[in-house]
């Protein structure tokens, strides 16, 4: 009991360490990169989820928006499949998103109003070049997030996820796609990519909007 209640109290420490830590990383500098972010027992659970899915649950990711969406083997070449609240697996990543979105509302007064996430499947080869998740003015995407369901990534598999700065950016930030690492950017700012992966590659991609319905109506997800 005692345990019970050390711990819990532990956890929501850690919890809120590192929430407060992205806050101050996207307050000073629009993005924030946490290894370990993920509770472990969260991380494990999707892990295994991920892969236990159907193939048939995933499709070719597309690009462009509405009615424009087409699938583009130069840009990217992923399947994804988009999370619902439909096992308890997931309702605890949606609560976890939950919890971090009050977070930033409270801290940063950012208007986060709602999310939305997928599974991604990189197979071997598979890629993703440089892109935006959101332009100025046309989506109301604000800040994405990738998590990665990989526990034993090394550095011959490639798979990087290349965060560059700004537009001008070449060398960008290299991220490991490691179980349980988090990577949160606004979304109109950090052009990024993901480099061939020479291996099967998991991640979690989301999105926090804010509610403008002109937006909404132009900006369904997939
Ligand atoms: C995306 C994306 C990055 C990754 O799905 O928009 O950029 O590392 N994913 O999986
Ligand atoms: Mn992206």
């Amino acid at each position: 009991m005692m345990n019970a209640l050390r711990d819990s109290g532990d956890d929501v420490q850690r919890q809120d360490n590192l929430f407060e830590k992205i806050a101050s990383d996207l307050h000073d500098r629009g993005y924030s990169i946490q290894p370990r972010a993920l509770p472990p027992g969260l991380a494990s659970d999707l892990c295994l989820h991920v892969r236990d899915m159907p193939s048939s649950e995933f499709r070719r990711a597309g690009v462009g928006r509405g009615d424009e969406r087409i699938v583009n083997d130069f840009v990217r070449t992923d399947e994804v499949s988009w999370i619902t609240a439909s096992s308890s697996v997931e309702q605890e990543w949606l609560g976890w998103a939950s919890s971090l979105q009050t977070y930033l509302n409270r801290r940063l007064f950012l208007g986060l109003y709602s999310f939305e996430s997928h599974y991604a499947h990189y197979c071997q080869g598979d890629f993703y070049k440089r892109h935006v998740d959101a332009f100025k003015g046309q989506t109301n995407r604000i800040l994405s997030l990738v998590t990665y369901l990989n526990p034993h990534w090394l550095p011959s598999y490639g798979g990087e996820l290349v965060l560059y700065r700004d537009e001008q950016d070449v060398e960008g930030l290299r991220i490991t796609p490691q179980l349980g690492t988090l990577v949160v950017f606004l979304s109109e700012e950090f052009p990024h990519e993901v480099m061939p992966s020479a291996h099967d590659r998991y991640s979690i991609a989301g999105w926090f909007r804010v509610n403008t319905s002109t937006a909404a109506v132009a900006d369904p997800p997939i």
